[in-house]
């Protein structure tokens, strides 16, 4: 169990349910874990902040000397607001608009890779119209190579990188990054380090490179009997084949998951029981529109609870809607309970809160935050107003 059953008790009181608790203590040790496995010399580590936006979260990857990895401009706005510097950011996202462009120049960020030759060359117009008042930035490149990269829409194709060099070149700048991302969230170690050697002698036909960014998509054991990402193991080969290089470049490695996924859980309590040909219904008081990973996009959450009676059941943990896939777990294996037992699902940390919606109208949970053995909320509870917000409406019944 993440915690005890008293805290989950007191939290549930305080704060009421369902709601998301992350700990300070093992996202710190997580952040640390990762830290230490890479030894090479010159690697920053950016959080990427599409996982989760709660800015208390983000402040401690700050403190930990974390950057920030963006994938879109609203990513760059929480990351601003949590404290981080633009020069420590990263932006690496696609099909920005030109106004976007200018936003993330105007906010500060100079180290962007981008996506295609489109983007490539908005960004350089888009530099040259603001040169007066921007810094010069650090570009780089998406690498989009399927056996590498797997089949992806993101990403610029090897055989474009000679036009991609001319046309950087035709406003006065420079392409100084290969960015790699090797496909998300896989726990197999090999994936990633079978393939640093590919990915070098590609960088190494951007003439000016200086810079590699590796990704993103590191593993996370959400099945805790399974493979877990080996990072010690990935950052000695990485160090070694960065070491043998002959030049001094960066390395920029943005985990999401991997970072954050682990220290979160989200308690619920049983409302509804019953059996239905020997399987245990659970009905519990919150939804896939609460986290939608487990049911809408086919991840798996462990569900525990603190009762400890035998046997197991197998347990279908459903949602308060009746959407069809309204599934937190499916075939977990739980003893019988009883309305009002808490239920915790854990490793929600990414993708989590980041993925809830209104759909289904139900607000959102709150979140709060353990640390030093204290609790704090890090997020309201919504209420029903917020459904309300941005409508426009004649009619307004109880103001
Ligand atoms: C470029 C980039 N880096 C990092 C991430 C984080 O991915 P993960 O949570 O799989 O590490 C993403 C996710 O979309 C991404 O697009």
């Amino acid at each position: 169990m993440p915690f005890d059953r008293e805290l989950a008790c007191e939290l549930l009181a305080t704060y009421g349910s369902p709601l998301y608790v992350y700990q300070s203590d093992r996202l710190q040790q997580t952040i640390e874990h990762i830290t230490q496995a890479i030894p090479y010399p010159r690697t920053h580590f950016h959080f990427a902040s599409v996982t989760n936006g709660n800015i208390a979260l983000l402040q401690i990857f700050q403190a930990s000397g974390w950057g920030l990895h963006a994938n879109t401009p609203g990513d760059i706005y929480l990351g601003i607001q949590a404290g981080f510097n633009p020069n420590q950011i990263v932006y690496s996202g696609s099909n920005l608009n030109r106004t976007e462009m200018e936003q993330v120049f105007n906010w500060g960020v100079t180290m962007l890779n981008l996506d295609s030759l489109a983007q490539l060359q908005l960004c350089c117009q888009v530099y040259q119209s603001l040169s007066e008042s921007v810094k010069t930035p650090r570009l780089g490149l998406r690498l989009n190579l399927p056996q590498l990269t797997g089949e992806s829409r993101i990403g610029v194709r090897p055989e474009e990188f000679g036009q991609a060099i001319a046309l950087t070149q035709s406003f006065g700048l420079t392409l100084r990054g290969l960015h790699f991302y090797r496909g998300t969230g896989t726990n197999a170690t090999k994936a990633f380090t079978q393939v640093i050697d590919r990915v070098l002698t590609i960088a190494k036909r951007l003439p000016d490179w200086d810079y590699l960014d590796f990704g993103g998509g590191f593993g996370y054991p959400y099945h805790h009997n399974g493979a877990a990402f080996n990072w010690e193991k990935f950052g000695v080969e990485l160090t070694q084949q960065l070491n043998n290089l002959g030049r001094d470049i960066d390395l920029v490695i943005e985990p999401g998951r991997a970072a954050i996924a682990g220290c979160a859980t989200l308690l619920a309590q049983v409302v509804s029981v019953k059996w239905q040909d020997g399987k245990q219904i659970l009905g519990v008081d919150t939804t896939v529109a609460n986290l939608s990973v487990p049911s809408v996009h086919g991840g798996y959450r462990e569900i525990v609870t603190w009762e400890k009676a035998t046997p197991l059941h197998p347990t279908d943990v459903c949602g308060n809607t009746t959407y069809s896939r309204d599934y937190l777990g499916r075939n977990c294996q739980l003893p019988a309970l009883k309305i009002g037992d808490i239920l915790a699902i854990l490793d929600v940390g990414a993708y989590g809160y980041a993925m809830s919606s209104h759909f289904l109208h139900r607000p959102r949970p709150a979140e709060v935050l353990l640390e030093h053995g204290n609790h704090r909320l890090i997020r309201l509870r919504e209420d029903y107003s917020v459904l309300l917000n941005n409508q426009e409406f004649v009619g307004w019944a109880n103001g």
